[in-house]
């Protein structure tokens, strides 16, 4: 009996003397810094990571965060928790934050973050150890003191596409709707781009993501599910043409267009040009259309004013339809012929 007893007061204090010793052997044990989100080796798809840390209150006056080789994001902490979004590249990339206090690094963390990209076939899969990682699957417990985890109504405004413009204009560029946004608190450098897709820059996030779908918020699949439901017209003109573009046929919208934001017109993941060479690689050189045979560099396919469309430079869409066409090569101007086509840009040469 009294041996038994003897025997658990030496194990609590075996236990309590080798805390003891490692927590006094390493002072940075006590991890002033950590990540809350993202874990380690997670993998996006899109280039905005939100990130939220947490820190030993009082222990921290200077946290820098370094995305690859990138300036330092600075913050000073007024708070246990503190957030902050960067703008992912394509493929790994490396978050390295430090700690300072009183200008003498007291912690340090790193994660690697890879961003896939279905356009370039060196990253269209992760490499070993890196998973997806769904952060509303987790439920938010650790965000819920300070942000609302729930949508609401006002998330799923209604979008007229008919009437948008007007109503955009009208209200002078400046909306009212990330005050009542759930999704803005934490989103909100989505709308940060040139482009904003009409039912992002409202944060009508709801019309396309649906808080019941598996994983939560997931949108339909094929993504033109989803964009024929506003975009009426054109399934109504794409569907009645003899030849629908590859990735356009197969319903694959979001591969060209950010359904939220970007730096391109039309909200286009790449500009125009890039983007088509992305998958047809061989087009890009220059020697596309009559490469060598008529002039040695070939046709331009960039660099140059566009004769119809004024203002704008030329690009592999102004010769070709990106969705679809009654010719096979997709022609633009509804050209049934290349004659026909060189002629709409061409009013000298082709009679
Ligand atoms: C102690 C309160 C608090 C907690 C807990 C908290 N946040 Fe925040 N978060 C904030 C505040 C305040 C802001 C606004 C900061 C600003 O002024 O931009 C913010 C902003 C954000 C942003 C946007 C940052 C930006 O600038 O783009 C993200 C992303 C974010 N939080 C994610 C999270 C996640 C994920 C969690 C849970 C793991 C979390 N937050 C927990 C207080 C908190
Ligand atoms: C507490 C902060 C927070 C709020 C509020 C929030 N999100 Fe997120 N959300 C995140 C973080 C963090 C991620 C993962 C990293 C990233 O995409 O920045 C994420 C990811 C997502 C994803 C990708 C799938 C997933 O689960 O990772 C979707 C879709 C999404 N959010 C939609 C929404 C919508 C719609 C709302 C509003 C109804 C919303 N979020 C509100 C923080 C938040
Ligand atoms: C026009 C439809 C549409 C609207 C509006 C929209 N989204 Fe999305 N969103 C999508 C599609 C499509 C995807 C891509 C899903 C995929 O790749 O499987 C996506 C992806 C995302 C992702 C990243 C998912 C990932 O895997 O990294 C986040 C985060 C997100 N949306 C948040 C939002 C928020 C917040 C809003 C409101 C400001 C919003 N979305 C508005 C269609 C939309
Ligand atoms: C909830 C309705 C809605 C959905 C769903 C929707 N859109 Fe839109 N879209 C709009 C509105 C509104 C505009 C702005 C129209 C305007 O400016 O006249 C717009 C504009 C666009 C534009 C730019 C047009 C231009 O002339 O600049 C593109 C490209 C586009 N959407 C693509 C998509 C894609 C791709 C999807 C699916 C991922 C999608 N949309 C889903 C409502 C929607
Ligand atoms: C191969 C890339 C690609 C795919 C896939 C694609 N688009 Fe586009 N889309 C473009 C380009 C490029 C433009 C700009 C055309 C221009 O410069 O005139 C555009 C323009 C648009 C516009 C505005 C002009 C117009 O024609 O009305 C809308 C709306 C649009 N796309 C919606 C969609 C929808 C919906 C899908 C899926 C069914 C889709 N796009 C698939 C490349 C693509
Ligand atoms: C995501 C990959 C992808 C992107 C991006 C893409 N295409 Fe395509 N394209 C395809 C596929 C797949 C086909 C159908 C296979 C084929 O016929 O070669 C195709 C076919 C074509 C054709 C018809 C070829 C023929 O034989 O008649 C033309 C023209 C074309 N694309 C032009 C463009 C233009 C212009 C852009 C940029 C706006 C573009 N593509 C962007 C994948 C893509
Ligand atoms: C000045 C007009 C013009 C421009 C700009 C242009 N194309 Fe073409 N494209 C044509 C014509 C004409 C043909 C048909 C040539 C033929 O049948 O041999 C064609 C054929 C194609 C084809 C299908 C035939 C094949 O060889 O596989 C693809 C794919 C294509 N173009 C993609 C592109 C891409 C990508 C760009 C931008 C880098 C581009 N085009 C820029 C006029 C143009
Ligand atoms: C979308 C408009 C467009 C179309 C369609 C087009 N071109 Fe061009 N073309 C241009 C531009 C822009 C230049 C460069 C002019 C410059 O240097 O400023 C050019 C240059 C040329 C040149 C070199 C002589 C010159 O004027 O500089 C020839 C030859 C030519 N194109 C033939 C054709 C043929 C053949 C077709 C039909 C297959 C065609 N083009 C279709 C826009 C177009």
């Amino acid at each position: 009996m009294t041996i038994k007893r003897i025997f658990y007061i030496f194990i609590f204090l075996l236990t309590f003397a080798a805390a003891e010793v490692f927590s006094s052997s390493n002072p940075n044990n006590q991890k002033l810094i950590s990540v809350n989100y993202p874990p380690d080796k997670t993998v996006m798809e899109f280039d905005l990571l939100g990130v939220s840390l947490s820190i030993t209150e009082g222990s921290v006056d200077l946290i820098r965060a370094v995305l690859n080789d990138e300036a330092a994001i600075k913050i000073v902490p007024d708070s246990e928790i503190e957030c902050f979004s960067v703008r992912l590249s394509v493929g790994t990339n490396r978050l390295h934050i430090t700690a300072f206090k009183k200008g003498k690094q007291v912690g340090e963390v790193a994660i690697d973050v890879f961003r896939r990209s279905d356009l370039v076939s060196a990253y269209r899969s992760p490499p070993p150890g890196f998973k997806k990682d769904f952060f509303h699957e987790r439920g938010g417990f650790q965000c819920a003191p300070c942000h609302v985890m729930e949508a609401v109504e006002a998330d799923k405004k209604p979008v007229n596409i008919v009437s948008f413009r007007d109503e955009t204009i009208e209200k002078d560029g400046s909306d009212t709707a990330p005050v009542s946004s759930t999704c803005y608190s934490c989103h909100k450098k989505m709308t940060s781009y040139l482009y904003v897709h009409g039912p992002t820059s409202v944060w009508s996030c709801l019309s396309c993501h649906d808080p019941g779908a598996n994983p939560k918020y997931a949108t339909k699949k094929p993504d033109d599910k989803v964009c024929f439901n506003c975009h009426t017209e054109q399934k109504k003109t794409w569907s009645s043409k003899k030849y629908i573009h590859g990735p356009v046929n197969i319903g694959n919208c979001a591969i060209c267009h950010s359904p939220h934001a970007s730096d391109n017109p039309f909200n286009l993941v790449k500009s125009s040009w890039k983007l088509c060479v992305s998958c047809h690689a061989g087009k890009g050189t220059g020697l596309h259309i009559f490469g060598g045979a008529l002039f040695e560099d070939g046709h331009p396919t960039r660099g140059r004013p566009d004769p119809v469309r004024i203002g704008k430079e030329i690009s592999c869409a102004s010769c070709h339809n990106p969705h679809a066409s009654d010719f096979p090569r997709l022609w633009a101007f509804e050209a049934q012929n290349p004659l026909e086509l060189c002629r709409r840009c061409h009013t000298k040469y082709f009679k």
